[in-house]
């Protein structure tokens, strides 16, 4: 049977969670030192591990031979929480089970001692998802739960969880993942796997998946099968719906050209395609604002990935650039109200109104020059006038 790799991969110890450094360290020094609180809520973005955690601090909770906080993975509780049989693991989704009834059939079930291991543990998923009446149901148990009772409430919507309930918890930041930690982490699960990755492959699939793993891991899975296990760039392209770098850069050379029938047509183009206009719009913004930062930081490699790609854009100056990206950004907003292509169109018109955005500086210096040519050619004249006077006096 086929498992997709986003659970094939769930990580079973601390220590193949990727980031959440301090959610890590403070439920494995919790295992350690043996002072676990009652209630904790693990808050952050989707698919960033809260679920994950919560089975593993399960795990090293109840593990018979646990070592440095870390489960063992192999005495029979470890196996029957991964496996999803222990008894003394409930786990709630609180999407589908919201209500006051629900609540109360589970503080019956908290009254009863853990029946194998050491802690019985209740994780609640989508916490934010329980009516009022549940949340206060859920009051007293929290505040005073029976010994050896863990709550985990999990929720991707913190501001949701009432107060009340917010204060008898031990609250844990989870956070999105950092793009090179994502890219880390496919390369691993392709060596694995077997699966041929292109580097910049993986980098879109890590960017557009926004610190969110499951997605990054759904990605690869989509992508692998519809390339046959070799996965480029173009097939992560192709399978998003997304337009290339390359095609990016050619897009921006005829925007700095001027030349608005070029972009208006690779625009439509594009979008009868059938590619994602919004994606590649952003994808626009922030190359010219990666642009700016290149001409205008001195070292801008410290900040920034510098791209080959930017060198083409040497002369460039920089108030076009930031003129430019300027246009485009309200281009995006403007998508939000109306059609999306005609918003980004008139971008493009709007871009061709000002032709040249020059900076003071050069303003400046072209003044100079033509006050000179100006004097110049006054000169020249004065020497004409006073040529031809003396070529009168001769006759
Ligand atoms: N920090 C992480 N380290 C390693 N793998 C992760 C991490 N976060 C997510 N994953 C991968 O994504 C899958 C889903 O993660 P998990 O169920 O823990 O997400 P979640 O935060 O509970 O998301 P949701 O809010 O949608 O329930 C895991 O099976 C695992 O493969
Ligand atoms: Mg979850
Ligand atoms: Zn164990």
């Amino acid at each position: 049977m086929y498992v997709p790799l986003a659970r094939k991969y769930r990580p079973s110890r601390f220590s193949e969670v990727v980031g959440q450094e301090v959610p890590v360290r403070v439920l494995k020094n919790a295992v350690k030192e043996g002072r676990v609180a009652n209630a904790y809520l693990f808050a952050g973005p989707r698919g960033v591990g809260k679920t994950t955690l919560a089975r593993v601090f399960t795990k090293a909770l109840n593990c018979l031979n646990p070592e440095e906080g870390e489960p063992c993975g192999e005495c029979e509780n470890c196996k029957e929480i991964e496996r999803g049989s222990f008894p003394d693991l409930v786990e709630i989704d609180a999407a589908s089970n919201r209500g006051i009834d629900d609540i109360r059939a589970l503080k019956e079930n908290v009254s009863y001692a853990p029946l194998k291991g050491e802690y019985k543990v209740y994780i609640i998923d989508e916490a934010h998802m329980l009516t009022r009446e549940a949340f206060n149901a859920l009051l007293k148990t929290l505040e005073e739960p029976p010994p050896r009772t863990v709550f985990i409430l999990c929720t991707t919507e913190h501001e949701r969880i009432p107060p009340t309930i917010v204060s008898r918890c031990q609250r844990l930041l989870f956070r999105r993942v950092q793009e090179d930690l994502i890219v880390d982490h496919l390369k691993n699960v392709c060596s694995k796997e077997g699966i041929e990755a292109e580097e910049r492959a993986l980098k879109t699939v890590a960017r557009v998946s926004e610190g969110c793993l499951r997605d990054a891991l759904s990605l690869l899975d989509q992508v692998s099968v519809f390339s046959e296990g070799k996965v480029t760039s173009q097939a992560v392209e192709e399978v998003l719906g997304i337009v290339g770098e390359e095609k990016i850069f050619e897009f921006m050379e005829k925007l700095f050209r001027g030349d608005v029938e070029g972009c208006i047509a690779f625009l439509r183009d594009i979008y009868f395609k059938g590619y994602n206009l919004m994606r590649f719009w952003e994808s626009l913004e922030s190359e010219l604002s990666n642009l700016a930062l290149y001409k205008a930081l001195k070292d801008p490699a410290k900040v920034i990935e510098v791209k080959e790609h930017y060198k083409r854009f040497q002369d460039i100056p920089l108030e076009r650039i930031l003129y430019l990206e300027t246009l485009v950004n309200r281009g995006k907003v403007d998508a939000r109200t109306r059609d999306s292509l005609k918003a980004f169109e008139l971008a493009i018109v709007k871009s061709s109104l000002v032709g040249e955005v020059l900076s003071l500086g050069e303003v400046v210096k072209r003044i100079q020059n033509a006050t000179q040519q100006v004097n110049d050619r006054e000169g020249e004249k004065e020497v004409k006038k006073n040529l031809t006077a003396d070529t009168t006096k001769l006759f």
